[in-house]
C-alpha cells in the first residue's frame, strides 16, 4: 500500500476516483471535507437550516447523519417503521440507539399507527406493494418534515444509487424523472426542499467511513422486495466502471452539468398529472383524496 498523501504514513485506503491514498485519520477528514464542499457546491442548505435526515438503519443514511453532526449541522432524524417484522424491528432499534449516541432527536413514524396497517398487510392485497411502499415512504417523509417544522429533508442516496437510477431513466427515456434528478430540489407545491448530500460518494467510500467511525448499521436489505430491475442497472454500471474506470462519476456529473438543464426546461411538458392539495390531509397529490387517504379508507372498510 502507498503512503498517505497528507502525512506520508502508511495509507489504509486508496480512493480511485480521486487517485488518493490516505491513512485512517486523513480519510475521515477527507470524507467530511468533501461532504461540506458538496453541500456548498450545490447550495443544498445553510449552516443554520433546520435539517431532517431520513434514516433507514442502513449505512448511507447513518453515515450522513453522523458526518453532518460532526460538521456542526443541527440535523435530526426521521425513521418510517414499515411494520416488516424483524427487519423493521431491528432497523428501528439500530436507529434509536444511534440517535441516543449522537444526542439528536429522532421521530419514528409508524405505518401501523398512521395507516392502520404495515407493508406485509399491503403485500397480501396487491402485487404492486413494493412501488406503493416507495410512495408511502415518500409521503410520510414529506409529511413529517412539514409536521415537525423542518426546512430540508435529506436522504442517503449515494453515487452508485444515483448513477444506476440515471441509467435506468435514460434507458426508459423517463424525461419526467430526468428533469428532476438533481442533488437538491427547492421546495415546491407543498413539498419540502430535498437534498442528497452523499451523491458524490461511492458505496465503498461510505462503507469505509462507517467502519472507521464504528457505526453499527443494518446490512440486510428488505426481505419483501426483489429489486430485480434496480440491480440490473446497478450491475451494468459496475461493469462499465470496471472496463472504463471513472465512468460512473463522469456519467453522473456530466449529466448534472450538461444534460439536466436541458431536461429541466422541458419537464413540465412531460408530467402526467397536475398537482392538487388533498382536501383531507392537506398534502400535495395528483388527486384528492390522495392515495394515502384512499388507502386508509379502504383499510377501514375492509
Ligand atoms: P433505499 O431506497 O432503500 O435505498 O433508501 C434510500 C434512502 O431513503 C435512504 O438512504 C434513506 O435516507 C431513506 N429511507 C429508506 N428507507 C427509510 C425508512 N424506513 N425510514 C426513513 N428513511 C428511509
Ligand atoms: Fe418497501 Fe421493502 S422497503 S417493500
Ligand atoms: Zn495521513
Ligand atoms: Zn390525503
Amino acid at each position: 500500500m502507498a503512503r498517505c498523501r497528507i502525512c506520508r504514513q502508511k495509507a489504509s485506503i486508496f480512493i480511485p476516483h480521486h487517485r488518493l491514498p490516505l491513512c485512517d485519520e486523513h480519510f475521515v477528514s477527507w470524507f467530511e471535507n468533501y461532504l461540506r464542499r458538496t453541500i456548498q457546491k450545490f447550495r443544498m442548505f445553510s449552516r443554520e437550516a433546520r435539517i431532517l435526515v431520513a434514516v433507514s438503519g442502513g449505512k448511507d443514511s447513518l453515515v450522513l447523519w453522523k458526518a453532518l453532526v460532526k460538521l456542526g449541522y443541527a440535523a435530526d432524524g426521521v425513521f418510517i417503521d414499515l411494520g416488516i417484522e424483524d427487519f423493521s424491528f431491528l432497523s428501528r432499534r439500530v436507529v434509536e440507539d444511534f440517535a441516543a449516541t449522537l444526542g439528536r432527536k429522532l421521530y419514528v413514524v409508524s405505518l401501523q399507527k398512521e395507516l392502520g396497517f404495515g407493508i406485509p398487510a399491503l403485500k397480501r392485497r396487491t402485487k404492486k406493494y413494493c412501488s406503493l411502499c416507495g410512495s408511502i415512504k415518500r409521503y410520510f417523509l414529506n409529511w413529517a418534515t412539514r409536521k415537525f417544522h423542518y426546512e430540508v429533508l435529506l436522504t442517503g442516496h449515494n453515487l452508485d444509487d444515483e448513477a444506476s437510477a440515471l441509467l435506468g431513466n435514460v434507458i426508459n427515456w423517463s424525461i419526467k424523472y430526468l428533469g428532476r434528478k438533481y442533488p437538491v430540489l427547492p421546495a415546491h407545491s407543498g413539498f419540502p426542499q430535498k437534498a442528497k448530500p452523499l451523491c458524490r460518494f461511492t458505496s465503498f467510500e461510505i462503507q469505509e467511513y462507517a467502519k472507521r467511525q464504528k457505526i453499527k448499521y443494518i446490512k440486510e436489505s428488505c426481505p419483501l422486495s426483489s429489486e430485480a430491475k434496480r440491480l440490473v442497472f446497478a450491475e451494468m454500471m459496475d461493469q462499465l466502471e470496471e472496463q472504463m474506470p471513472g465512468t460512473k462519476l463522469r456519467f453522473y456529473l456530466d449529466y448534472l452539468r450538461r444534460a439536466f438543464p436541458i431536461f429541466q426546461e422541458k419537464v413540465e411538458d412531460f408530467l402526467d398529472h397536475k398537482l392538487v392539495t388533498c382536501a383531507r390531509c392537506g398534502e400535495p397529490a395528483i388527486s384528492s383524496p390522495c392515495f394515502i387517504c384512499r388507502l386508509k379508507e379502504e383499510y377501514q372498510g375492509a
